[in-house]
C-alpha cells in the first residue's frame, strides 16, 4: 500500500513539475482561456465514431485535450507564437461524428489560418456561411466529411458551389488551398470560380458538379494543383482555359465526361508533373506531348478511346514514373525505344493492358531497372517471354494475361523476381511446367493467377513457401491430383480450382485457414465423398461453389455458422438431404443452387418469421422434393419483392476480388453466368414432385424476372396473382396438372418473353394482346381444352378484346435473352455504353473482350487522401471472369 501511495505521489510531483515547467518556460505559447474553452465545447458537440468515418488510415482520437492544460500543446492545434491565438486546427481523421450547427463554437476561432476537418462525419450538415468569419484562412480542407454544400440563398445562383463562393469563399482573400472533395455540391461549376484568384490548390473531386468548365477558370493563374476528378457530368471539349494555368504541376481531370482529342497545347504547361485524363471519352491518337514534358512524373490516359500506335518518338521523359495507356484501342507493337534507359530511367509502372497491341515483348526491356509494375494483359502480344524480363528484379506486379504468347515456361523462372507480389499469366497462351521448384521461391507473392495455363501438375510446387499467398487461381487447367499440399497455404482468401480433374476428397484443411477463406470455387472437378464438416468452420466464407462434382452425403450443418455466405452453389452432385431450412438465418444469403441433386422431402414451414429475406435466386430444380409449397416461404423473401431498386445504377453481386459467377447446364449448353446483377431475381422449382396448388402468395415476389414451376404435379388454376409480377420475363408452368383458364390479366406482363403452359389440363380461350401475340403453338401444346390464337382450334363466336401490342422491352433499360426457362440467361448489351444486359454467357466473353471491358469498365476505386491515393487496379474483367 505504502509503495502504491508513494508511486502516486511521485506521479503528482512529475505532473506538477511539468506544469510549472510549461508555465515558466513558454508562457508565450499558453493559449487564451476563451479559445481553450471554445475548443473543448467544440469537441463536446461530437461523439467519436470511427466506423462512421471514411478514414484512409486508422482514425484515432488521441485525446490530450484536457481542461487546465495549454491548448497550444493539444493534438492538432497550432498557435501563433507571438499572440498565442489558435491559428491552426487539424482534425483530419479524428472520428468526429455529429452536426456542425450555426452557433457552433468553432466559428469563434476567428484567428484560424489553417482548418482541416477532413475525413470525419458531420452527418450531412450544410457548410455554413459562418466559415466566412475566418478571414485570415489560408488553408481549408473539408473533404470527405459528409458535409453538404450550402442551400442556395439566391435562386439566380446556379448551384451549391456558386452559393458557397458568393456567400463565403470570395471573402477569404488569403485562401490558398481549398479542398471540398467528395462533398455534395450538386450544380454547375460556376463562372464565379474565377474570383478565387488567390488559390494555389483547388480540389473539387467527386462533388457532383456538372456542365462545362467555365473559361473564367483560366483566371486562377496561381494554381499549382487542380483536381476535378469524378465529376461525371462535366462534359464537352477539353477547356482551353486550362492552358492559361502556367504554374500547374498536378492536373486531375479523370472520370469527367470529356470528349474530342487530347489537345496539343497541354505542352504549354511546362511545369506539369502529373496529368490524369483517365476515364474520359478522349479519342484519336496519343498526343505527341512527350518530348517537351521534361518534368512529367505521371501520365495517365487510361480508359479512353485512344487509337493508333504508341509512337516510337516517345522519348525524353527521364522523370516519368508512371505511364498509363490501358483500356484504349491502341494497336501496333510496343516500341523498343520505350525500354531504353536514357529515355525512361525512372519508369516504375507501365499499364498498356486491354488494348490491341501485337508483336513480341522487346528483349531490351532490361533498360528499365526500376520497373515495379508491368501490365500488358488483354492484348494480342505474341512470341516468347524475353529472358531479360526475369532480370527486372524489382518487378512487383506482372500481368501478361490474355495474350497470344506461345511458349512453355517453367513457373520457377518467375521466382527470380523475388519481390513479386502479383503474377497473372491466365490465358496468356503460355504453358507452364512446375517441376523442381526452388523451395524459397515466391516468398512475397500474394496473388497468383494461372488460369488456362495447361498445367498438369502443381502439387509439388504448392509445397514451396508461399506463406503470404492470398489469391490462387488454377482454374481451367489439367490438374488431376489430390490437393493436400494446399494445406501449406495458410493465408489463402480466394481459391479457384474450378474446371480441372482434381480427385479425392475435398481437403479438410480448407476450413481451417485462419478463418481467412472467403471465396472457394471447386466446381467442375472429380471430388467425391462427402462435403467436409470443416468447410463450415471457414466462417468468413462468402462464396462456396462445389457444383459439378461427385459429392455425396448430407450437407455439413456447420455451414449455418457461415454468416457471411452470399452464394451457395451445390448443383450437379449427388447430395442426399432434406431441404436445408437451417440456412434460413444466414442474413446475406443471396443465391442458393441445389439443382440436380438428390434433395428430397417437403419444403418445411419456415421456423423463423424472417427466413431467406435476402434471397435473389433460388434454384431447387431437378431434385426429388415433394409436398405442397408453403406460402410462408415466399412471404419472407423480401428482396424478391423489391422492384424499386435503383435501376440506373446497376450493382453486381460480389465484392473485392471480383464478381460471383454461377455455371449451369442448359439444353446441353454450358453457360457461365458472371456478374449477376442484384436486380436479377429468379425462382426455379422445376423437375420435382411438388403437388397441390401454386400458392397465391407467389404474387408478392414483385421483382421476379424468372419463375419456373414446370414438370411438377401442381393442380388447380393458374393463380391470378401472377399478374402482379410485372417484371416477369419468363414464366414456365408446363407439364403439371393445372386446370381452368389462362387468366386474361396475364396480358399485363408486358416484359414476358417466354411463356409455357404446355402439357396441362387448361381450358378456354387463350388471352390476346401485347406479349400474347408473340407466343407460338408450342407454349400451349398438350392442353386439349384451349382454343384461339395461335392454335388452329377455333373458339367459335366468342369475341375477345385485344390489348395493343407493346414491344417486350419497351422502356425497360435492360433485358434478358432466354434460351428456355432456366434463369440461365445470356447478357445482351444494347445502346451506348450503358450497361443494359445483366448476365453473360462465356462464349460472348471470349470474343468480345474489348466490348466487355468497355461495357463493364472495371472501375478503379479511390481510397484515402490525395497523395496517398492508390488507384488500385483491380484485375481487369478477363481475369475476374471465371469462364470456360
Ligand atoms: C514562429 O514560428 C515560426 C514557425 O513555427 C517561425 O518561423 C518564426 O520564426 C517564429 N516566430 C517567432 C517570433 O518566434
Ligand atoms: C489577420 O491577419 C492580419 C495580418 O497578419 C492581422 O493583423 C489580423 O489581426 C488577423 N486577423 C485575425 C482575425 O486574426
Ligand atoms: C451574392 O450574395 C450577395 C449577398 O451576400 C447578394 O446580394 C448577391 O446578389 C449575390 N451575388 C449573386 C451573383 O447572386
Ligand atoms: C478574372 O480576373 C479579372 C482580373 O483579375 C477579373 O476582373 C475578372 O472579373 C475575373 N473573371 C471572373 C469570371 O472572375
Ligand atoms: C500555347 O502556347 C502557344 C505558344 O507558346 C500559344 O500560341 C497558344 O495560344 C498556347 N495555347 C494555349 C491554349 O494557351
Ligand atoms: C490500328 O488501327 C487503325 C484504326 O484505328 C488502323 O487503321 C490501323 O491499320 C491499325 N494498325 C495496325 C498496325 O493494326
Ligand atoms: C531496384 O530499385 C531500387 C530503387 O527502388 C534501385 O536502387 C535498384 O538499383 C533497383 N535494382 C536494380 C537491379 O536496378
Ligand atoms: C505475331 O503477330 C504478328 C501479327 O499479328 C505476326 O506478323 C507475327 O508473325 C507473329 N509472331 C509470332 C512469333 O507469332
Ligand atoms: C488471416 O491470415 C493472416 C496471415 O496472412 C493472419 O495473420 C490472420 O490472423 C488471419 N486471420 C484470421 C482471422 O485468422
Ligand atoms: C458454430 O460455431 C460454434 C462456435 O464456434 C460451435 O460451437 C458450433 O458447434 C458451430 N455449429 C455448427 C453447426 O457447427
Amino acid at each position: 500500500m505504502g509503495f502504491l501511495l508513494s508511486n502516486y505521489q511521485l506521479t503528482i510531483c512529475i505532473l506538477l513539475y511539468s506544469l510549472i515547467f510549461c508555465f515558466s518556460s513558454s508562457s508565450a505559447h499558453l493559449c487564451h482561456n476563451d479559445e481553450s474553452t471554445t475548443l473543448l465545447q467544440f469537441k463536446q458537440s461530437f461523439s467519436f465514431n470511427c466506423s462512421a468515418c471514411n478514414c484512409y488510415r486508422n482514425g484515432l482520437y488521441t485525446d490530450n485535450w484536457k481542461e487546465g492544460t495549454d491548448c497550444c500543446a493539444w493534438d492538432g492545434i497550432t498557435c501563433d507564437n507571438t499572440t498565442a491565438h489558435v491559428t491552426g486546427l487539424d482534425l483530419n481523421c479524428k472520428c468526429l461524428y455529429g452536426t456542425i450547427h450555426p452557433n457552433s463554437s468553432l466559428f469563434n476561432l476567428v484567428h484560424l489560418q489553417h482548418l482541416d476537418l477532413s475525413y470525419n462525419n458531420f452527418n450531412h450538415s450544410q457548410i455554413l456561411p459562418s466559415f466566412g468569419r475566418f478571414t485570415n484562412l489560408t488553408h481549408l480542407d473539408l473533404s470527405v466529411s459528409y458535409l453538404s454544400g450550402p442551400i442556395q440563398g439566391n435562386r439566380e445562383l446556379t448551384g451549391k458551389l456558386a452559393s458557397f463562393i458568393n456567400g463565403t469563399l470570395r471573402h477569404l482573400r488569403h485562401l490558398g488551398s481549398l479542398d471540398l472533395s467528395e462533398i455534395d455540391l450538386t450544380g454547375e461549376l460556376p463562372n464565379s470560380i474565377g474570383q478565387l484568384v488567390y488559390l494555389e490548390e483547388l480540389h473539387l473531386s467527386d462533388c457532383n458538379l456538372f456542365g462545362t468548365i467555365p473559361t473564367s477558370l483560366g483566371n486562377l493563374t496561381r494554381l499549382i494543383w487542380l483536381a476535378l476528378r469524378g465529376n461525371k457530368l462535366i462534359n464537352g471539349q477539353f477547356p482551353s482555359s486550362i492552358g492559361h494555368l502556367k504554374n500547374l504541376e498536378r492536373l486531375h481531370l479523370g472520370d469527367c465526361n470529356f470528349s474530342g482529342t487530347i489537345p496539343r497545347w497541354l505542352t504549354n504547361l511546362t511545369r506539369l508533373t502529373l496529368l490524369d485524363l483517365s476515364y474520359n471519352n478522349f479519342e484519336g491518337p496519343i498526343p505527341q506531348l512527350f518530348s517537351n514534358f521534361l518534368q512529367r512524373q505521371s501520365i495517365d490516359f487510361s480508359n479512353n478511346q485512344l487509337t493508333g500506335p504508341i509512337s516510337s518518338s516517345i522519348t525524353g521523359l527521364p522523370n516519368l514514373h508512371y505511364l498509363g495507356l490501358g483500356s484504349n484501342s491502341i494497336n501496333g507493337t510496343i516500341p523498343s525505344s520505350l525500354f531504353h534507359l536514357a529515355n525512361f530511367s525512372q519508369l516504375r509502372a507501365i499499364d498498356f493492358s486491354n488494348n490491341q497491341l501485337t508483336g513480341p515483348i522487346s528483349s531490351s526491356i532490361t533498360g528499365l531497372p526500376n520497373l515495379q509494375s508491368l501490365y500488358l494483359g488483354s492484348n494480342s502480344i505474341n512470341g516468347t517471354i524475353p529472358p531479360s524480363l526475369f532480370h527486372l528484379v524489382n518487378l512487383t506486379y506482372l500481368d501478361l494475361s490474355s495474350n497470344n504468347l506461345s511458349e512453355t515456361v517453367e513457373l520457377d523462372s518467375f521466382a527470380k523476381l523475388e519481390y513479386l507480389d502479383s503474377l497473372d499469366l491466365s490465358d496468356s497462351g503460355l504453358s507452364l511446367t512446375t517441376t523442381n521448384p526452388t523451395p524459397s521461391s515466391f516468398r512475397n507473392i500474394r496473388t497468383l493467377r494461372l488460369s488456362s495455363c495447361n498445367i498438369n501438375k502443381i502439387s509439388e510446387f504448392l509445397k514451396t513457401r508461399m506463406e503470404l499467398l492470398e489469391v490462387l487461381d488454377l482454374s481451367n487447367n489439367h490438374l488431376n491430383e489430390e490437393l493436400n499440399p494446399l494445406c501449406n497455404l495458410h493465408s489463402l482468401k480466394t481459391l479457384d480450382l474450378s474446371n480441372n480433374q482434381l480427385t479425392g476428397l475435398i481437403p479438410t484443411c480448407l476450413g481451417n485457414f485462419n478463418g481467412n477463406l472467403t471465396w472457394l470455387n471447386l466446381q467442375r472437378n472429380n471430388f467425391h465423398g462427402s462435403i467436409p464438416q470443416t468447410l463450415g468452420y471457414a466462417s468468413m466464407l462468402q462464396e462456396l461453389d462445389i457444383s459439378h462434382n461427385g459429392l455425396q452425403g448430407v450437407l455439413p450443418r456447420s455451414l449455418a455458422n457461415c454468416t457471411n455466405l452470399e452464394i451457395l452453389n451445390l448443383g450437379h452432385n449427388f447430395i442426399e438431404d432434406a431441404f436445408p431450412f437451417w440456412l434460413e438465418n444466414l442474413p446475406q444469403l443471396k443465391i442458393i443452387v441445389l439443382r440436380d441433386n438428390k434433395f428430397h422431402g417437403p419444403i418445411e414451414q419456415p421456423r423463423k418469421r424472417l427466413a431467406f429475406t435476402n434471397l435473389h435466386i433460388i434454384d431447387m430444380s431437378h431434385n426429388e422434393f415433394t409436398g405442397t409449397l408453403p406460402s410462408e416461404y415466399f412471404e419472407s423473401m423480401h428482396s424478391m419483392m423489391m422492384d424499386y431498386e435503383d435501376k440506373s445504377s446497376l450493382n453486381y453481386m460480389g465484392v473485392g476480388y471480383g464478381y460471383y459467377s454461377v455455371t449451369i447446364m442448359n439444353k446441353g449448353l454450358e453457360m457461365t453466368l458472371v456478374r449477376i446483377i442484384t436486380i436479377f431475381k429468379a425462382v426455379d422449382f422445376s423437375h420435382n414432385k411438388f403437388d397441390g396448388k401454386i400458392p397465391i402468395s407467389i404474387g408478392i415476389l414483385k421483382a421476379l424476372r424468372v419463375l419456373n414451376f414446370s414438370r411438377n404435379g401442381f393442380t388447380g388454376p393458374i393463380p391470378l396473382s401472377l399478374s402482379n409480377l410485372t417484371e416477369l420475363e419468363s414464366l414456365g408452368l408446363s407439364q403439371n396438372k393445372l386446370s381452368g383458364e389462362i387468366p386474361q390479366q396475364l396480358t399485363s406482363l408486358t416484359f414476358l418473353e417466354v411463356f409455357d403452359v404446355s402439357q396441362n389440363n387448361l381450358t378456354g380461350i387463350i388471352p390476346r394482346g401485347r406479349q400474347f401475340e408473340t407466343f407460338s403453338n408450342t407454349s400451349y401444346e398438350g392442353n386439349l381444352g384451349l382454343c384461339g390464337f395461335p392454335l388452329s382450334k377455333n373458339c367459335g363466336n366468342v369475341q375477345i378484346a385485344e390489348s395493343p401490342t407493346l414491344p417486350s422491352s419497351f422502356s425497360h433499360n435492360f433485358k434478358f435473352k432466354f434460351d428456355g426457362f432456366g434463369w440461365e440467361a445470356v447478357l445482351m448489351g444494347y445502346g451506348c455504353g450503358v450497361l443494359l444486359g445483366l448476365l453473360i454467357g462465356n462464349c460472348i466473353i471470349r470474343r468480345k473482350e474489348e466490348w466487355l471491358v468497355r461495357i463493364f469498365g472495371v472501375k478503379m476505386c479511390q481510397h484515402g487522401k490525395r497523395s496517398k491515393k492508390v488507384w488500385k487496379k483491380i484485375a481487369h474483367a478477363k481475369s475476374i471472369i471465371n469462364c470456360l
